[in-house]
């Protein structure tokens, strides 16, 4: 019998898997999803399929035996849809921590702006943004401030994608909010508003986010996107009515790749989950509220937010820079990657798809010298990521990014404490036993990476 590619690869995850602890715990099976988010106050202001679960951060606290901590310094650097931050927020008011800082960051324009407003939330206290916003839909009703123009992204003027009426109103309802946010200046009432108006969007068309893509299913619209922002703000005002707690938040529109030094003050956690080699392209999906609130000025602008994100995905080519080769640790990621490599089908894709095996473990390189910097000696780190497949059937290939980002963790001075299988997707193939989703634990245990 002869040994393939394929071999090799599942012999190069065996090798590295030997080095570790792994286990099953099964006590992150249910939190490496966003259910129960749609049912928790502020988590459900806005909905990321992509999230974890607003449980995540005080398990991952209680396992690292970080829950005796009184004040909680948190750092993500992906931080989606907010759901770390706000996470921190809810265990002071839960009483289990006394207070939190949280330092976040996202590069996507939409997603910053969900961050931004869900933190916010944990910090604003209560607002008359439900007056505001009455305001707001009856001068839509009327049109009384007219519409804004049509984003320049056609999907916006296919009246199959957004039903006539549905779109005239969301244009009457971002006129009139401009026209009132004029007299406001307070930001977070404004970030909350937009973050109202945005989950009125993809409810009044016929699109539906769907993993990597949205997709035409006809006759889904909701009507009136002015009721689904008033029940939004209604959701919004409800869950900030609370008194104010020692929770500060601060997120940042910036590319984790690209911090030139550490961020401060440092930190006790991060804790995170980065985009996984697994073709989703963010720009893409979280398109229409981007354009729609006016956060792409053109098309280059578009193109140039997808080259900002972890080289995760095919639909762009690259190009080959990649940092690393000019470090110290250049023959040891080859050698890392190189099986991965091999493994790819030798067809008219290999290099598209090569290109995104190097980009994403320089970028993910890049991400954990920066996280090691910013956290404290005895600081921990805990990843939730997903191992993905590639290729046809009978020509597959798996990316385990659970165990290329323990063995990129050491190269950027952690030790990896272990790594716990959180599940197998239905799905699992006989041909890899390394199809998962897990958390990788690591303690930065010296100063010197
Ligand atoms: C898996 S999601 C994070 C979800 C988050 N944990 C939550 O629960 O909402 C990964 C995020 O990384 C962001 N991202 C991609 N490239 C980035 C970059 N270069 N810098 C910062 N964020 C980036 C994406 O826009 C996406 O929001």
């Amino acid at each position: 019998m002869t040994t393939t590619a394929h071999d090799l690869l599942e012999k190069h995850y065996y090798q590295i898997e030997s080095r570790y602890s792994i286990l099953s715990s099964g006590k992150y099976t249910t939190l490496v999803t966003a259910n129960g988010n749609s049912a928790t106050p502020i988590h459900r202001w806005f909905r990321m399929k992509e999230a974890y679960s607003s449980e995540m951060l005080g398990q991952v606290l209680n396992d690292t035996g970080l829950d005796g901590l009184r004040t909680l310094r948190l750092v993500d650097p992906f931080s989606g849809s907010g759901t770390t931050g706000v996470s921190a927020g809810d265990l002071i008011r839960r009483g289990d921590l006394d207070e939190s800082r949280v330092t976040a960051m996202e590069v996507n324009p939409f997603l910053h702006l969900v961050s931004r407003a869900k933190m916010s939330g944990h910090m604003v206290g209560p607002l008359r943004i439900q007056t505001v916003a009455g305001h707001i839909a009856r001068r839509a009703l009327t049109e009384q401030d007219g519409l804004t123009e049509i984003p320049s992204l056609t999907t916006f003027a296919n009246p199959d994608y957004f039903p006539t009426e549905n779109l005239r109103n969301l244009l009457a309802l971002k006129a009139s909010l401009t026209t009132i946010l004029r007299e406001t200046s307070d930001a977070a009432t404004s970030d909350l508003l937009h973050l109202a108006l945005a989950s009125a969007i993809e409810p009044s068309s016929n699109l539906r986010r769907d993993g990597r893509a949205l997709r035409l299913t006809a006759g889904k619209a909701r009507t009136n996107p002015i009721n689904i922002f008033l029940d939004a703000v209604e959701t919004i005002a409800h869950d900030i009515d609370k008194p104010r707690i020692p929770f500060t938040a601060s997120v940042s529109l910036q590319d984790s790749r690209r911090l030139p030094q550490p961020v401060q003050p440092s930190h006790d956690l991060a804790l995170f989950s980065p985009p996984y080699p697994n073709n989703i392209d963010y720009t893409e999906v979280y398109k229409l509220e981007a354009w729609f609130l006016g956060l792409y000025s053109s098309s280059e602008d578009f193109s140039l937010q997808r080259r900002q994100t972890v080289r995760s995905h095919s639909s762009l080519r690259w190009g080959e820079q990649y940092g690393f080769r000019d470090g110290k640790n250049v023959k040891l990621i080859e050698a890392l990657l190189a099986p991965v490599l091999d493994a790819i089908p030798d067809d008219r894709y290999r290099r598209g798809r090569q290109e995104v095996v190097l980009g994403y473990a320089d970028d993910m390189l890049a991400t954990l010298r920066f996280l090691h910097a910013s956290l404290d000696v005895g600081g921990r780190m805990a990843i939730a990521v997903g191992n993905s497949m590639h290729g046809k059937a009978g020509n597959d290939y798996v990316i385990a990014s659970d165990l290329l980002l323990a063995q990129l963790a050491e190269v950027a001075g952690f030790h990896v404490d272990k790594i716990d299988i959180a599940r197998y997707p239905k799905r699992r193939t006989a041909r890899s036993a390394y199809l998962r989703e897990s958390l990788v634990f690591a303690t930065k245990e010296r100063q010197d990476a």
